[in-house]
């Protein structure tokens, strides 16, 4: 699949087989979000990958929108941190460009994944940091959710004429 094929027919998976996704894709999906730019190139990010279906169904039980979590059976919990990357527009940017790579990453691995968003919602934020035990300077921006789907979705054409502005407003 090429770029732009990926980026074309990439959509939200929620049905999962439940069938792990194996290392070497956990691997190549992680690196892809390390490549994403940053601002200053910083790289203020950190990931924490959750594969313990205890840890998962924690997840599951506070966020209302990440039920299909168990069945995929991985989560990268993408984070920013706080002390590398002080203006929090340029930490969420940075860390929502690497969840896009992965999330490509894995559909071009012909994976399913979905975005399940955190920041800035002060509960998930707060139940996510008491999950996974993270440190204070590290805040929870949101969960690639990835497993190997049931099946692909078609995706829509959303291309609109009227949303572009050339030269001028
Ligand atoms: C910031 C953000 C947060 C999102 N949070 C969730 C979520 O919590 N649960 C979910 O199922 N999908 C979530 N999504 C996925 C969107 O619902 C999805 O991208 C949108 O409906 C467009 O569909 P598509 O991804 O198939 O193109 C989120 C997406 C973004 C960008």
């Amino acid at each position: 699949m090429n770029i732009i094929e990926g980026i074309m027919t990439r959509t939200s998976i929620r049905k999962f087989t439940g069938e792990l996704i194996d290392e070497k894709q956990l691997d190549i999906i992680l690196r892809a979000g390390f490549q994403a730019p940053t601002a200053h190139n910083f790289q203020p990010w950190e990931f924490v990958v959750v594969q313990d279906r205890d840890i998962l169904q924690e997840i599951k039980d506070f966020h209302k929108y990440a039920k299909m979590i168990v069945d995929a059976g991985t989560a990268i919990i993408v984070c920013g941190d706080t002390d590398k990357q002080n203006r929090r527009g340029f930490l969420v940017s940075d860390t929502s460009a690497a969840i896009q790579n992965m999330l490509l990453a894995a559909h071009g691995l012909g994976l399913g994944a979905v975005w399940c968003g955190i920041y800035d919602r002060e509960e998930f934020v707060e139940n996510t940091k008491r999950v996974l035990k993270l440190p204070e300077n590290i805040l929870p921006i949101g969960i690639v959710v990835v497993g190997n789907k049931v099946e692909g979705r078609t995706p829509t054409d959303r291309y609109d004429e009227e949303k572009i502005h050339y030269n001028r407003w």
